[in-house]
């Protein structure tokens, strides 16, 4: 199977930084679980926050809209209405800071549900989106998470469940009991999952090498590709398998110029809330609270996806080059993204930061 082809080198990017990183023999003889996640912070996201301080993050999200998406909040959950600072879903922790079912991420219509998730018992955090579509009630969700009756509820809150999309081969755990409790829904997925899950009646796959959706690209009972601009990475090899790995479909969500990634880009919190503190004075977002602490193995899995899985990705994975330099383009020069959603790690938000970024990420 392909993921297993796969599980020896993310054992080694787990690994590999214990070496690499001073973790210091003292605290190494403590054995603490849980570690600062300052002690790992690298120089670029220190001056990433010194850079991105003020500017960017007030003009791309004022005042008005962190308002109005803290009001969507207080509507979702009685805790934060009745003025206390989290959620009452529970688990919160550093991969659900807020402790909500559904956090309101961007305007119009953008949600997202924040979830721990476990990669060989380590928390590599998860997240879904979810999206109120255009001149309708209809719900597209993206990567879904695990349901529970607190999240039905908030989605009732929000509208009709109409489109569940799977984004990639790694990010599909939930489909199938989506798909039983909303069997009016049409199923979504990326290139070649309909094999995979054969127990799901999808209504189709996105399609192969999907740069620029033109009309022809649109499907039946599929939302509006010009909407929701599906790109499909048709660039990458696992070489252990000669198969893609992720085969992901990343997606752009217009009205709030929104990113949607799954395994394509991740990062984690930093204690500061690098992607965030920049947006308020005081350094601190309501909705995306500082954490002060992160289990040691997440931070050793950021630091293996880092320095070990993305140089190997990008040396041994893209098999397309011209069509990798053309993602790169059309995510970095023709999309202005102003909120970037990754599955793993922190929602960035400003125009500026998420360019400089990304471009870091891709380069
Ligand atoms: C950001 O704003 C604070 C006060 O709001 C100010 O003290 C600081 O110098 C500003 N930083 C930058 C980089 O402009
Ligand atoms: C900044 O965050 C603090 C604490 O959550 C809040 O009281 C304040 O109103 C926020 N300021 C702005 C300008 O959003
Ligand atoms: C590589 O991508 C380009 C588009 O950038 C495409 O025209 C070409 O057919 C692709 N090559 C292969 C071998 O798939």
């Amino acid at each position: 199977m392909q993921k297993n082809a796969l599980v020896p080198l993310l054992w080694l990017s787990i690994l590999s930084p214990i070496a690499g990183f001073s973790l210091g023999s003292q605290r190494r003889q403590q054995q603490q679980q849980l570690v600062s996640a300052r002690d790992f912070q690298s120089p670029t996201s220190l001056s990433l926050a010194v850079h991105s301080s003020n500017n960017s993050g007030s003009t791309t999200f004022p005042v008005s809209v962190r308002a109005e998406l803290l009001k969507k909040a207080k509507e979702l959950d009685r805790n934060l209405a009745d003025g206390k600072s989290l959620g009452s879903y529970s688990p919160n922790g550093w991969s659900n800071r807020v402790g909500l079912a559904l956090t309101p991420a961007a305007l119009p219509g953008v949600y997202t549900g924040d979830r721990p998730f476990y990669w060989n018992r380590i928390d590599v955090g998860c997240r879904m989106c979810v999206i109120q579509l255009e001149n309708s009630n209809d719900l597209w969700v993206h990567s879904p998470v695990g349901l529970d009756s607190a999240t039905k509820n908030a989605l009732n809150k929000l509208g009709t469940v109409k489109y569940v999309v799977s984004p990639n081969y790694e990010h599909l755990k939930f489909a199938e009991q989506w798909y039983k409790e909303y069997p009016d829904a049409f199923m979504w997925g990326c290139p070649g999952l309909a094999e995979k899950l054969p127990n799901i009646e999808w209504e189709g796959e996105i399609p192969t090498g999907l740069l620029r959706p033109t009309r022809e690209d649109q499907k039946q009972n599929c939302w509006n590709f010009n909407e929701i601009v599906p790109l499909h990475l048709d660039m990458e090899v696992n070489p252990f398998t000669g198969k893609p790995f992720f085969n992901e479909v990343i997606f752009f969500h217009r009205p709030s110029k929104t990113l949607m990634t799954t395994d394509l880009f991740w990062n984690y919190p930093q204690p500061e809330g690098v992607p965030n503190s920049h947006l308020n004075d005081s350094g601190e977002w309501e909705l995306a609270p500082s954490v002060s602490s992160v289990p040691i193995g997440s931070l050793l899995w950021k630091q293996g996806m880092d320095k070990v899985y993305l140089p190997f990705y990008k040396n041994f994975m893209v098999n397309n080059r011209s069509y990798y330099d053309e993602v790169k383009k059309i995510i970095l020069d023709e999309w202005n993204v102003e909120t970037l959603i990754p599955a793993h790690g922190d929602i960035i938000r400003g125009k500026e930061v998420i360019r400089e970024v990304l471009s870091r990420h891709l380069s």
